[in-house]
């Protein structure tokens, strides 16, 4: 069929063409935002979840609905070694720019300057250059938990006095070092203590709540933590079915199920899927037959992007720890059965658990035991173990 008209968005962030299945999770962030627009409190929201389940395409939605409701809106994806500071700095700094647009006051205009302070190149020591200005009485110090509350408290105001409220998303929130995570929930912290009209959405892997509350224990309290899964059946159904009949074609009810029996609900695999099975399809009723074919092509695609970019970041102890793990089942695993697969002593791989954790291709659900961040990877491993050349070493 026509590849030009294939409305499925198979990728990291892309927007789905048909939203499934977070109604509740939507209907949930509009009752905070409508709070904090009228002056009540709401506690942030952190949504956890594996890679692929919807993190980023919901947090733009917020974004889109913090927007249409009158907020400014900041959305910051964190990357290994990204600045925080500087970055929310920047981010802030355009969206005051755009919101002078309407209107240049001497107090943005303090505003941008006092951002700009936060913008500087670093020097040799790694710290920010002291950066002093009289009139703002302002100081980047270069340390983030000084800095990041200073700067809350300073476009929080800003946000107060034009009777807006900022909603700030960090995606990804997990790769920040302890260090600076807690600087950002210290400062998210001091900023709604002291009224400041915001609202703070986080995303990241299923180990962020367990890092967020080990840099700042009160962040249990801060946070409501929104678990982000699989598509139920019904839920899948509608993400395939409807873009497909919004150009007059459909999928047969077998092919749907079988869909969902690949992928297993999960939001970026049903893209994959509905995304390959279209290609197939020579008519305007896409057939189990389709979906089936399109396994091929789309498991060797996933196993090149998906899968292999994350083992091609792994040593060879790494991969055969996550090898060892994939043979005990599915689900979370007892570091110890896992240990006792290879031969060795819990503790004597310690180093390599924090190592594939800290990676991003672990985490623990629960003290003792390791998962993978990646749904169906056990089933990739086992299709590529014999590529992989790591059993025999
Ligand atoms: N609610 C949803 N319904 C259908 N498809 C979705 C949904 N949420 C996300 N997707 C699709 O899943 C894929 C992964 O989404 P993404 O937001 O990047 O996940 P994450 O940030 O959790 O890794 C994208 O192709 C996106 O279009
Ligand atoms: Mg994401």
């Amino acid at each position: 069929m026509d590849s030009h008209a294939n409305p499925y968005r198979p990728g990291a962030g892309l927007q789905p063409p048909f939203f499934a299945g977070r109604e509740s999770l939507l209907t949930d962030a509009s009752v905070a935002m409508d709070r904090l627009l009228i002056g009540r409190s709401s506690k942030s929201f952190m949504l956890v979840g594996l890679r692929g389940v919807g993190k980023t395409a919901l947090l733009q939605r917020y974004a889109n609905l913090a927007e249409e409701a009158g907020m400014m809106s900041v959305v910051i994806e964190v990357a290994e070694g990204s600045d925080i500071t500087k970055l929310l700095a920047a981010r802030l700094y355009e969206v005051l720019l755009h919101m002078s647009a309407r209107g240049m006051t001497s107090r943005i205009r303090n505003t941008l300057r006092f951002l700009q302070g936060f913008m500087l190149p670093a020097n040799t020591n790694g710290y920010n250059e002291f950066v002093a200005d009289s009139e703002m009485h302002t100081v980047a110090t270069g340390d983030p938990s000084i800095d990041l509350l200073d700067i809350f408290l300073e476009v929080g105001e800003v946000a107060r006095e034009n009777k807006t409220t900022i909603f700030f998303a960090f995606d990804e929130l997990h790769r920040l070092p302890a260090l600076e995570l807690g600087a950002l929930i210290g400062a998210q912290h001091g900023a709604v203590q002291r009224s400041r009209p915001i609202f703070f959405v986080a995303a990241g892997l299923p180990q962020l709540p367990m890092l967020a509350a080990e840099a700042r224990s009160y962040s249990e309290r801060m946070f409501a933590v929104l678990p982000i899964g699989a598509l139920s059946y019904q839920e899948m159904h509608h993400a395939v079915q409807i873009p497909a009949e919004a150009q007059g074609v459909r999928f047969e009810d077998d092919a749907v199920k079988e869909i969902y029996r690949v992928t297993q609900g999960f939001p970026y695999f049903v893209q994959e899927w509905a995304h390959g099975a279209w290609a197939l399809a020579d008519a305007s009723l896409i057939t189990i037959q389709n979906v089936a074919h399109a396994s091929q092509a789309v498991l060797h695609r996933l196993s090149e992007s998906f899968f292999q970019v994350r083992l091609d970041r792994l040593t060879d102890a790494e991969k055969r720890y996550l090898v060892a793990m994939g043979t005990l089942g599915d689900g979370a695993q007892s570091t110890r059965d896992i240990a006792h697969s290879l031969g060795k002593k819990s503790t004597a791989l310690g180093s390599i658990r924090a190592n594939l954790i800290r990676k991003g291709i672990l985490y623990s659900p629960r003290s003792g035991e390791v998962a993978y961040t990646a749904p169906l990877f056990k089933e990739f491993l086992q299709c590529a173990r014999s590529s992989l050349r790591i059993l025999e070493a």
